[in-house]
């Protein structure tokens, strides 16, 4: 907590420093590249730089004041509720904005030329141990929401029309805006190119009284060049792919940190690539928030360090499942939908557990799969606090049906070290689980089983099918939950990990990992009543969901007309 208060009075400090310093006259031709003469006098007179905007994340109001009086501020009200930002931040991480606390300070600042200006702060409350840390993790890298204002005075329509025109000139797009009857004020935002200088590419123009005609105008223009922008950026994912496998493959994240700006040679010379080369790939990996660069070089971001290979929940071997196998299987989709053939069977010409675990060549390729499957094993985190496994019995056993390299048996096993386990998995993976529980201290408590899903034993008390159904169709499915069905005793729980379609037509990475299971493998994501219907078509009925991390769910089942189908505890 102390590191993410101090980072943000870091930058808060910078942005008083900013507004202290800047005047409308320098700050103007910054964001604007090229104005200069006539028109910058010109704006100059019609508007004045008013205020820069950052967003911070203080546990709790009292926190918030500290900061402020540790930059020389003080707020001249208690804070306003936002309505704008804390919808955008809703929008953006997929929030309910009620969860959402964001007010609104606007601190005064006397300048150096004299004049009073403001920093507009606002503050998301981000009460200790919320899982709003990861919201604010993201806010302070991407840094979304800082902006540079600038107020018109005495604006009338063909002011205000010549200055959007000019802001468009010099390379300032419409981003949106909006009337705020409170104030009976108008606010334009725009994008400043690329080429701005001033550290800051949002800008708004706030112009007092109702203008919602020329913001009308402001929106279309904003609207209409959307579409082209949008299309182009998702024309352009497959860049995206490969530049995260590149940079994983070549190890580039491992020979960088987050604490340290590297120059481009020595990162060259370190991972062994084409000087020049791993300059452009950094700055479009800049783009995507994976590293960000600053005068000496490049230093790497959170997002970024989960790219190396030592890194808790490193996520370098799905970059290259995603950059390697996959890539070439998902040029097939097309074949896909015309055919109903799975795209990485036609590819490879087998299925790809097979593909995998066939030839002595391919373990590298095995070892791959089950290391990726671990790494978004994030989604586990919340699991061994369920319900069914706190209160399980002394003793009991825990059966992983499919349970991949032993990801998430060992993380219950090591949770609760009353439990027993037992892996069941196709020979190959058993053994990589086999060692891997075993270095993680667990072989006492857990037996492995080299098997197929025919092989279910019988005897267990928990079962678990962790992201398995989601790998075949229906009637594999059945088939699987009644080999469950029929290894499990009255009481006996079955646990259920997929990720689940929303019944609204919300995002989630479920209808993402759909297509990726239509043309891979020949399964699919579903909605939570489609599983339901699966279960009762096995004897089993589902009696409880919860969700979890990366838009996991865990479905609680047990068999039909078990003595208590009910929830416990
Ligand atoms: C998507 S992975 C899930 C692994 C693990 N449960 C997890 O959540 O990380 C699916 C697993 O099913 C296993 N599998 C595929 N066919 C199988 C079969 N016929 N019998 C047993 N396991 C099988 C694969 O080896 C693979 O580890």
């Amino acid at each position: 907590m102390i590191t993410a208060l101090s980072g943000d009075t870091s930058r808060l400090r910078t942005t008083v420093d900013f507004v202290r310093e800047q005047d409308t006259a320098t700050l103007l031709p910054l964001l604007l590249p090229g104005l200069d003469g006539p028109e910058l006098r010109t704006l100059v007179e019609r508007c004045d730089f008013s205020h820069a905007a950052l967003l911070v994340f203080p546990p709790d109001e009292v926190a918030l004041d500290a900061t402020l009086a540790g930059c020389g501020l003080v707020a001249d009200a208690p804070p306003r509720p936002s309505v704008v930002v804390r919808e955008r931040l809703a929008v953006r991480h997929k929030r309910c904005a009620a969860e959402l606390d964001v007010g609104i300070l606007r601190p005064a600042v006397e300048c150096l030329d004299g004049a009073r200006r403001w920093v507009e702060v606002f503050a998301l409350t981000v009460p200790p141990g919320s899982d709003l840390d990861t919201v604010a993790g993201h806010e302070r890298e991407r840094q979304h929401e800082a902006h540079v204002a600038f107020e018109v005075r005495a604006p009338d329509p063909l002011v205000l029309r010549g200055l959007c025109a000019t802001f468009a000139r010099y390379g300032a797009a419409p981003d949106g805006g909006g009337y705020n009857p409170h104030e009976n004020g108008t606010v334009f935002y725009f994008t400043a190119s690329a080429e701005a200088k001033a550290g800051y590419r949002r800008v708004e123009m706030y112009v007092p009284g109702d203008h919602r005609d020329i913001l009308a105008a402001h929106l279309d223009e904003h609207r209409e060049r959307q579409p082209a922008e949008t299309l182009l950026r998702l024309l352009t994912g497959a860049w995206t792919t490969q530049a995260l496998a590149a940079f994983a493959r070549l190890e580039v994240a491992d020979a960088m940190d987050e604490e340290r700006v590297v120059g481009v040679a020595e990162l060259a010379r370190d991972v062994g690539a084409f000087a020049p080369n791993p300059a452009t790939l950094l700055r479009y990996l800049t783009m995507l928030g994976v590293v960000s660069e600053s005068r000496d070089g490049f230093r790497l971001t959170d997002t970024g360090g989960l790219l190396r290979a030592d890194a808790e929940g490193s996520m370098r071997p799905l970059a290259l499942m995603y950059g390697g196998p996959f890539y070439e299987s998902f040029a097939g989709l097309g074949h896909t939908v015309r055919t109903g053939q799975v795209a990485f069977e036609q590819r490879f010409g087998e299925n790809h557990f097979d593909h995998f675990a066939r030839d002595p060549e391919l373990a590298e390729l095995a070892e791959l799969f089950d290391r990726s499957m671990a790494a978004g094993s994030r989604m586990f985190d919340p699991l061994p606090a369920h319900p069914v496994l706190t209160g399980a019995a002394e003793g009991a056993t825990v059966v992983d049906i499919a349970g991949g390299s032993g990801e998430l048996l060992g993380r219950i096993l090591s949770a609760h070290p009353r439990l027993h386990g037992l892996l069941l998995e196709r020979p190959h993976t058993v053994e990589t689980a086999r060692l891997l529980l075993g270095a993680a201290g667990h072989t006492e408590r857990c037996t492995f089983r080299a098997g197929d899903f025919a092989d279910v034993p019988a005897g267990g008390d928990i079962y678990v099918l962790s992201r398995v159904l989601h790998d075949w169709d229906d009637d594999r499915c059945r088939e699987i939950l009644r080999h469950c069905a029929r290894a499990m005793h009255d009481t006996a729980d079955l646990l259920v990990i997929e990720r689940l379609l929303p019944a609204d037509g919300s995002a989630s990475l479920a209808t993402a990992w759909d297509l990726h299971m239509m043309c891979n493998v020949g399964g699919r994501e579903r909605r939570a009543d489609h599983y339901a219907r699966l279960f009762a078509d096995a004897g089993l009925t589902l009696v409880d969901r919860s969700p979890l991390p990366l838009d996991g769910n865990v479905l609680h089942v047990r068999r039909t007309g078990a003595a208590n189908t009910a929830s416990r505890p």
